[in-house]
């Protein structure tokens, strides 16, 4: 395993000394995704490879991450492994780390992609059970703090790196309750939650690890198109400043700026990548 040996920043004021786009390049580094078999999780990996990151692609087994991971080095040319994770679980997170290790040379990024969207999720608040609401916390809150305590601290013990989490607009405020009406779907109290539980982890690590120069941020992604029903859409429409829902590709293009040096000042950060729901 390689240690990293900090890149000094250039001390200039003469920006014609600088490479902007060579500050995207995650050539030869090592980034774990987790959920990376999701709809976002997916264009994450795309974009990383694109720009040559190598890739640990972790999800539950159902979803078979060593298929996508096996597409995915060979579109792009570069390293990618799968690994069939459960994130809630501290032995499971803790195979994926040796795993990692056993790999690659080291580990340059987490980004943490996964949910639980349980078979009740859409429970009404008043019927919520304990083990919905368990399942939901442990995977979505318990999760990210497994991931980043066992491969964020071995980056804060190497040199450093950069964390991403995925909050949720529902982390920065109350669904409207007005979007749901019509349509089979909802936002449960336990994904709110869980997700403000994610928010605040990562405020906390941000300022914890800074001097270990793991960088720390998150980005909220809202309504990300998978083929919803008409009824949403319309609703979604109506109450979004941009007047539609995004693509997971736009949720992507950010994880590149924060995952890079281009970011290199950045941490504690929610990027919004909302459409502006939350500005009115
Ligand atoms: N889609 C949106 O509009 C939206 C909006 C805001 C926030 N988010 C957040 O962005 C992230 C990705 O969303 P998505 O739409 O791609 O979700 P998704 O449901 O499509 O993907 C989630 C992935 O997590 C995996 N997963 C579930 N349980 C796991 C476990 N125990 N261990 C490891 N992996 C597990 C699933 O198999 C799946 O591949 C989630 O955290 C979600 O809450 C999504």
């Amino acid at each position: 395993m390689k240690r990293k040996t900090q890149k000094q920043l250039k001390r200039t004021t003469d920006p014609t000394q600088i490479d902007f786009k060579a500050k995207f390049d995650l050539s030869g580094k090592t980034i774990v995704v987790t959920g990376a078999c999701g709809l976002i999780g997916r264009a994450f990996c795309e974009a990383i490879a694109q720009f040559k990151g190598n890739l640990v692609l972790a999800d539950i087994e159902k979803a078979n991450p060593s298929e996508l991971a096996d597409q995915i080095a060979e579109r792009n040319g570069v390293k990618a492994k799968g690994f069939a994770v459960d994130v809630g679980k501290r032995s499971s997170v803790e195979a994926l780390k040796v795993f990692v290790l056993e790999h690659f040379d080291s580990i340059d990024g987490l980004v943490n992609g996964h949910q639980n969207k349980t078979n009740s999720f859409f429970e009404p608040f008043e019927q919520y059970s304990d083990e919905n609401w368990d399942a939901v916390v442990e995977t979505n809150l318990k999760g990210t703090f497994l991931t980043c305590q066992i491969l964020g601290s071995h980056m804060a013990g190497n040199g450093g790196g950069k964390i991403v989490n995925i909050p949720s607009t529902y982390s920065v405020v109350a669904p409207n309750q007005n979007l749901y009406k019509g349509t089979s779907l909802g936002c449960p109290a336990a994904y709110s939650a869980s997700k403000g539980g994610v928010d605040a982890l990562s405020r906390y690590l941000a300022s914890y690890w800074a001097e270990k120069n793991v960088r720390v941020n998150m980005i909220t992604p809202h309504g990300v198109w998978n083929n919803h029903e008409k009824q949403f859409e319309e609703n979604f429409a109506r109450f979004s400043p941009m007047q539609r829902l995004s693509y997971s590709h736009e949720v992507a293009s950010a994880l590149i700026y924060l995952l890079s040096d281009a970011s290199s000042y950045v941490t504690g950060d929610n990027l919004l990548v909302e459409g502006g729901w939350t500005v009115w």
